[in-house]
């Protein structure tokens, strides 16, 4: 039998536009299909955040009764790594560095500069729903440091006076889409 990847179904759901109710019956479907796989936990939290946007209790839950796992777990695993959210995320995600290089190099600078632009903590998004602040310790463009990636974006050499420039590039993108 062809094996059909849960994820890459759950990647084609154009479930932004549906109902909860739909959400869930998409998302209980895909599990179905594969909770007895070894590492289902982990990719079931993919399929739900894929198909979700984050991970609220209710679908840590909804996880956790379908996989017949303790909610404790599955809860431990969402909050573990970092690739999980445990809340809605912004458009665009800013992450700024913290590795050595651009630690050295103005990181925290650049940090506060955003922080106090958007008027948000790490790992908050603007009420908008436009932006999510993180922090990576190294992107692996140490060179060119200090870096700020937004969404699939790195900018490279960044000044703490660029930013609002940098920030305000996504505001005018979302403008033009409208
Ligand atoms: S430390 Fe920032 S890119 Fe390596």
């Amino acid at each position: 039998m062809h094996y059909i990847n849960p994820i890459t179904i759950a990647k084609q759901c154009t479930c932004q536009n549906q109902t909860d109710i739909e959400k869930f019956e998409k998302l209980g479907e895909i599990l179905s299909m594969y909770k007895d796989e070894p590492g289902s936990l982990i990719n079931s939290l993919y399929v739900a955040q894929t198909i979700f946007g984050y991970l609220p209790d209710k679908v840590i839950k909804f996880v956790a009764s379908r996989l017949n796992e303790p909610v404790i777990k599955v809860f431990g695993v969402a909050t573990f790594y970092s690739y999980f959210s445990r809340f809605p995320r912004g458009k665009y995600t800013i992450k700024v560095c913290l590795g050595t290089a651009c630690y050295v190099r103005g990181g925290k600078t650049l940090l506060e500069k955003v922080k106090k632009e958007l008027g948000i903590s790490i790992g908050e998004t603007t009420p908008d729903g436009l932006y999510t602040l993180e922090i990576v310790r190294c992107v692996g463009a140490c060179a060119l440091a200090p870096v700020v990636v937004v969404n699939n974006d790195t900018h490279r050499r960044v000044k703490s006076n660029q930013i609002p420039e940098i920030l305000q590039s996504y505001i005018s993108e979302v403008s033009n889409e409208n």
